[in-house]
């Protein structure tokens, strides 16, 4: 018998799927992250879920369909600043609260991503 993974004990698909659709609701409505998405967040939605599922423990949807996820790359043609990356988190606390994801497994889930999304940065906040 082997442990739960994170995406079992948080719920599975139910919850990635809820999480998603609350995180890019908000996404498309902050005025510093709206811009650099399409103004069509289905797809986008459909692959953070795949990405979210085996990020998490779950299946291997997102590199079945897309392949190495490469994240930080497939990220080089948009501007990720610091204030972005803070924006980001921030949709991301956010839609958690919504779906009730709490204790010690959200703590973790959210420390992981706040490692992630420092990764993706890739342009300085303008001065000013
Ligand atoms: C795609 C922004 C962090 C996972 C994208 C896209 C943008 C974006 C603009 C393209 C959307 C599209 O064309 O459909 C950002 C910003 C971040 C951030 C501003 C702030 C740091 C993250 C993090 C993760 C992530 C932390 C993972 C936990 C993804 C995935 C895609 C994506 C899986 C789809 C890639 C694909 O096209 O296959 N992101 N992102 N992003 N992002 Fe992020």
């Amino acid at each position: 018998k082997r442990d739960m993974t994170p995406y079992e004990a948080i719920g599975g698909e139910h919850m990635i799927s809820d999480l998603v659709e609350a995180f890019y609701k908000r996404v498309g409505n902050h005025p510093d992250l709206a811009p650099i998405f399409p103004d069509d967040l289905t797809e986008t939605a459909r692959k953070q879920k795949q990405f979210l599922t085996q990020y998490l423990g779950g299946p291997s949807d997102y590199t079945n369909e897309h392949g190495h996820p490469m994240l930080r790359a497939r990220h080089l043609p948009f501007e990720i600043t610091p204030a972005r990356a803070k924006a980001w988190l921030s949709c991301m606390s956010d839609a958690m609260d919504e779906v009730e994801l709490d204790g010690m497994l959200r703590t973790q889930i959210f420390h992981r991503l706040t490692l992630t999304a420092q990764h993706m940065v890739n342009t300085p906040d303008e001065e000013g």
